[in-house]
C-alpha cells in the first residue's frame, strides 16, 4: 500500500517548476554520470523534447559545479546541485532549477532575496529522507509527471534501483513507491515480492554470480570451485548444465536461501545475525517491454550497464538506448560494459595480486592507493576490493584527480549499514576538516580532497570509527 503522497509545498514547486520550463526556450541540464544521473538526464531530455524544447545536456563529475558559469537562460541540475555552489556566477534574470536529493547547503527561503529565479526541489527541505525514499531520477519524474508523461516511470524505478534506494528492506518505500505503481499500472514493471536477491540473475550463471558475495567473506566469496560444489550439493546446479538465478525454481532458490543463511550465519558476530535475511532476499524488478533474454530486463543489470556509460564518458549511449533510440546504442551499450568489465578486472588483479600488499589495514579501517585508476571508476574497484578484505571494517579506495588533488570512494558490507553506521555523513565531516568535500550513502560515499592531507584524512578517519565497529 502507498503510504507517502507528494507535500502540497514540494507540488507547487513542480507547478513552478513546470511553468519555468514552459517560458524557457535557451535549456542546459547538468546531471550526474552515475545511473541515477543519467535516469534524471533521460528523463528531463525526453520531457523537454516533447515540448519541442531546444536543449543542452552535460555529465558531470560533484567536483566542477562550484562557481560554475551559467551561460543559459535557464539551467536545470539533476541529481547534484544541492550541495555545491552552483549560482555563485547567476546573473540577473537568469533562471535556475534543482532536482537533488542530497544533504542541500540552502534553505527553502533561499530563493527570496535573489533577482535571478531559484527553485530547489529537494525532498530533504519537506522531512522526506533522499537515502531510501526518492533519489534524482525519481524527482524528474514527479517533473514530467506534471507535464503527463507517466510512461517515463520505469526510468524512475531504473533510477532508484541505481541508486540502491531499497537497500537497508529491499523494497522501495516512500516517494519511490508511487512511481513503482505508476510502472507497474503502466505495464513496464514486474516485481517479485521478497525474491533471492544475487547480482547477475539473467546474465551470470549463478556459480559465478555467487562467487561475488562479499558482504561477508564466505568460502565462496571469489571461489568459484566453492560455489559450484555447493550448487551440486544442493542438487540444483550440474557440471554441463549451469544455470543462471532465474532459471531456479522457487524450491531451488528457497533450499539456496537457507544454505546460505547457514554460512553466513557460522561466521558474523551475534548482533548481525537479524539481519541476515535483508542481505539475501528483496525484491527483484523485471522491465516487461524489454526482451526477456536481454541484460536489459533485469533492473540491477540494466542499472549496471548505465552506470559503465557514465563512468566512461558514454553517456550518450545510455541516453539512447534510455530514450528509446535503440538501433546502434544497444550494440555500443554492450561494447561499453564489456570493456568497463574487462577494465575493472585488470585493475582488481593488480590490486590484489601482489600477496596482498596494496591493501593497508588499519585499527577501524583498509586503504588502497589506486595508482592510475580513473577518478569515475575507483568507487566501483573498491566494493569489488571489499570481497578481497576484512568485511569487518569498511574498505578506502584513493586515486589521484590531477596535481593536487585525491577522489576518495569507501565501501563497506551492508551489515554495517544495517547496524547504524552512515560513513556518508562521517565522510563528509573529514573531509570537510581536511579542506575537502565528500558525502553520499550508508554504505557507499566518497569525497575530493587535497593530495597532501591523505595522511591525515585516514588518521582522522580511523580515530572518528573508535569504538564504532565491532572489531
Ligand atoms: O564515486 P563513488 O562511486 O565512490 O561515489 C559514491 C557515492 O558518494 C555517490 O552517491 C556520490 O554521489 C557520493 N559522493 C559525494 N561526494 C563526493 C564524492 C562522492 O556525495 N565528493
Ligand atoms: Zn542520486
Amino acid at each position: 500500500m502507498i503510504t507517502m503522497k507528494i507535500p502540497q509545498l514540494m507540488q507547487e514547486q513542480y507547478q513552478q517548476a513546470k511553468e519555468i520550463i514552459e517560458n524557457a526556450e535557451d535549456i542546459k541540464i547538468y546531471s550526474h554520470i552515475d545511473c541515477d544521473g543519467i535516469c534524471s538526464g533521460a528523463i528531463l531530455s525526453t520531457t523537454l523534447d516533447r515540448q519541442n524544447k531546444d536543449h543542452e545536456i552535460e555529465f558531470v563529475n560533484l567536483d566542477v559545479l562550484d562557481n560554475i558559469d551559467l551561460t543559459h537562460e535557464l539551467t536545470i541540475f539533476s541529481d547534484l546541485g544541492s550541495g555545491q555552489k552552483i549560482d555563485a556566477n547567476a546573473k540577473k534574470g537568469q533562471k535556475i532549477i534543482v532536482l537533488d536529493h542530497h544533504p542541500p547547503l540552502r534553505d527553502l527561503n533561499y530563493k527570496d532575496d535573489k533577482d535571478y529565479t531559484y527553485l530547489e526541489i529537494n525532498p530533504i527541505h519537506h522531512g522526506i529522507d533522499g537515502s531510501y525514499y526518492v533519489c534524482g531520477g525519481g524527482l524528474c519524474y514527479f517533473l514530467a509527471k506534471e507535464f503527463g508523461y507517466t510512461d517515463l516511470s520505469w526510468i524512475g524505478v531504473l533510477s532508484a534501483i541505481g541508486d540502491m534506494q531499497n537497500t537497508k528492506t529491499g523494497h522501495f518505500e516512500g516517494l519511490n513507491e508511487i512511481i513503482q505503481q505508476d510502472a507497474i499500472d503502466g505495464g513496464y514493471l514486474a516485481l517479485v515480492k521478497n525474491d533471492l536477491n544475487i547480482y547477475g540473475r539473467n546474465s551470470r550463471p549463478l556459480f559465478v554470480a555467487l562467487s561475488y558475495f562479499s558482504d561477508v567473506n564466505l568460502p565462496i566469496t571469489n571461489n568459484t570451485t566453492e560455489t559450484m560444489a555447493i550448487l551440486e550439493e544442493l542438487g540444483i546446479d550440474e557440471k554441463h548444465n549451469r544455470k543462471t538465478l532465474n532459471e531456479l525454481t522457487m524450491e531451488e532458490k528457497t533450499k539456496l536461501y537457507q544454505k546460505l543463511v547457514e554460512m553466513i550465519s557460522k561466521v558474523v558476530p551475534g548482533k548481525y545475525v537479524k539481519y541476515i535475511p535483508q542481505l539475501i532476499i528483496g525484491d527483484s524488478y523485471t522491465f516487461i517491454k524489454e526482451d526477456s533474454n536481454s541484460f536489459l530486463s533485469d533492473g540491477s543489470e540494466f542499472s549496471t550497464a548505465m552506470n559503465a556509460c557514465g563512468r566512461n564518458s558514454e553517456e550518450h549511449v545510455a541516453m539512447e538506448v534510455l530514450k528509446g533510440d535503440r538501433f546502434v546504442a544497444l550494440d555500443e551499450l554492450e561494447e561499453v560494459s564489456l570493456n568497463h568489465r574487462r577494465n575493472l578486472a585488470k585493475a582488481i588483479s593488480k590490486i590484489t595480486e601482489e600477496d596482498n600488499t596494496s591493501i593497508i589495514e588499519l585499527e577501524n579501517l583498509q586503504y588502497f592507493d589506486g595508482d592510475g585508476i580513473k577518478p569515475e571508476i575507483v568507487g566501483t574497484i573498491t566494493g569489488m576490493i571489499l570481497g578481497y578484505c576484512n568485511w569487518q571494517k569498511p574498505v578506502i579506495g584513493f586515486t589521484q584527480t590531477d596535481e593536487d588533488g585525491l577522489k576518495v570512494s569507501l565501501r563497506c558490507s551492508r551489515l554495517l549499514s544495517y547496524d547504524g553506521i552512515h560513513f556518508g555523513n562521517i565522510i563528509r565531516e573529514v573531509a570537510h576538516d581536511v579542506g575537502g568535500s565528500g558525502g553520499g550513502h550508508a554504505m557507499a560515499c566518497g569525497a575530493y580532497i587535497p593530495v597532501d592531507k591523505k595522511s591525515v584524512f585516514l588518521e582522522q578517519f580511523n580515530t572518528k570509527l573508535n569504538g564504532k565497529l565491532t572489531n
